[in-house]
């Protein structure tokens, strides 16, 4: 899968099978998280990867908007300082390490407004740190990824040498 064939058919997955995924293949996204760029290549980015289920029956029950985090095969942590520049390293980070599972057939999403104060307990987390995201991840129970997204068309978002003139080609 070329890049722009990942991030075209890339899709938020909330429901997964109970299959685990592989050892290798977690490296791999934990990987892709490390390799991104960051402000001043500071790195300021810590990836807690979670799988034993109890736990992510717990982040689940922690997470209003993410409860299918329970049901995930596992879910990583994004760990970054308070900030703009923590908001900004941490997504891109995310962004990387979802291509990278998706271009593996692994699903994910990005969950927001977790009980940080819990999670920070339940994961040991330090208290100056910011829990960015839960991103659970698992192989898809649905079959989607062909593509079709709801987006803005191009004509509606894409402007040529100033703002309101569009972009046409
Ligand atoms: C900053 C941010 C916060 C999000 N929070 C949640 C969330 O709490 N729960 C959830 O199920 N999806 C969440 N999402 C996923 C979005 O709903 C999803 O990316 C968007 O609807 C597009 O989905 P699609 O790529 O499948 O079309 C979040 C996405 C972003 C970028």
């Amino acid at each position: 899968m070329d890049v722009f064939d990942a991030m075209k058919t890339l899709l938020a997955v909330r429901e997964y099978v109970q299959q685990p995924v592989p050892t290798d293949v977690v490296r791999r996204i934990l990987d892709a998280g490390r390799l991104t760029g960051s402000a001043m290549n500071r790195q300021h980015w810590d990836f807690v990867v979670v799988r034993q289920p109890e736990n992510l029956q717990q982040l689940g029950q922690l997470a209003p908007h993410g409860p299918y985090i329970a049901q995930a095969a596992l879910a990583i942590a994004v760990v970054v300082p308070e900030g703009p520049l923590g908001y900004i390293d941490g997504a891109r980070a995310v962004q990387d390490m979802m291509l990278v599972a998706w271009e593996a057939g692994v699903g994910s999403n990005w969950v927001g407004n977790v009980n940080s104060a819990a999670i920070k307990e339940l994961l040991n987390i330090p208290q100056d740190r910011m829990v960015l995201t839960i991103i659970p991840f698992g192989y898809p129970a649905k079959s989607i990824g062909i593509g079709i997204k709801k987006r803005k068309p191009l004509g509606e978002v894409a402007h040529a040498e100033k703002f309101g003139q569009p972009f046409s080609s």
